[in-house]
């Protein structure tokens, strides 16, 4: 039946699930109904709270532009990794988390098995071709109960997913518009990373790919 609502809208795998890890998984055009909604979001988003390429500690500009909203956002400076209250770009708090975000984070997260998933900020990636994040870990957070949701959109890219040592051997998955990612529980220090954005111009989005990342910062 699900199958059948996503099949309209034009994934051949929408509504699959697919393992990475254990704790781990793709959901398969879950996002894909809200995609419109969500980009429309992030235009108003980002009215407020532009996206930025952020400076490495190290001194090196990020290849991804990035923004934020919800209680707090993640920032990169001189200074380190930190969740901040205010976008020191303008000084104001970060734009509050539209109510579609939240349902969905926690719609996602409860169908990858994470019940009352609580989430206070969205991490907002832009990549255009050529863009890319290395393999880290998402370890800025003050607890990891909670897991991670990631929703792609526009472009596809592909997705590096690791162990919990920098070593261990990763896998790459392909992630299209519409898709979800949830790693937490055992899985939640997992190493991932995207890969060189390929060129490309989407219906959705255009030339780039949206990212949201859904986590528990405090
Ligand atoms: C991230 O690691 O925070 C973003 C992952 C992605 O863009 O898919
Ligand atoms: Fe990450």
């Amino acid at each position: 039946m699900i199958g059948d609502l996503f099949a309209d809208l034009g994934a051949p795998d929408a509504g699959k699930t697919e393992p990475l890890a254990e704790g781990a998984m793709v959901l398969r055009g879950f996002a894909l109904a809200d995609a419109p909604a969500l980009l429309a979001a992030v235009g108003e988003i980002t009215a407020a709270a532009p996206f930025r390429h952020l400076e490495t500690p190290g001194g090196f500009r990020m290849s991804v532009a990035m923004t934020n909203c919800g209680d707090v956002g993640w920032v990169s400076d001189r200074r380190g990794y930190r969740y901040q209250p205010l976008d020191p770009l303008t000084g104001n708090r970060w734009p509050a988390m539209p109510p579609l975000f939240l349902s969905l984070a926690r719609r996602a997260a409860q169908a990858a098995g994470f019940g009352d998933f609580h989430t206070d900020v969205c991490l907002i990636n832009r990549y255009a071709p050529g863009a890319r994040l290395t393999l880290h870990q998402d370890k800025d957070e003050k607890g990891y109960t909670d897991p991670i949701v990631s929703v792609s959109l526009g472009l596809p890219a592909v997705f590096q997913f690791g162990g919990l040592s920098r070593a261990d051997k990763t896998r790459r998955i392909r992630l299209e518009h519409g898709d979800v990612t949830v790693w937490g529980g055992p899985a939640r220090l997992a190493y991932h990373g995207v890969a060189p954005l390929a060129d490309g111009e989407h219906p959705a989005t255009g030339p780039c790919r949206i990212n949201l990342t859904f986590r528990r910062a405090l």
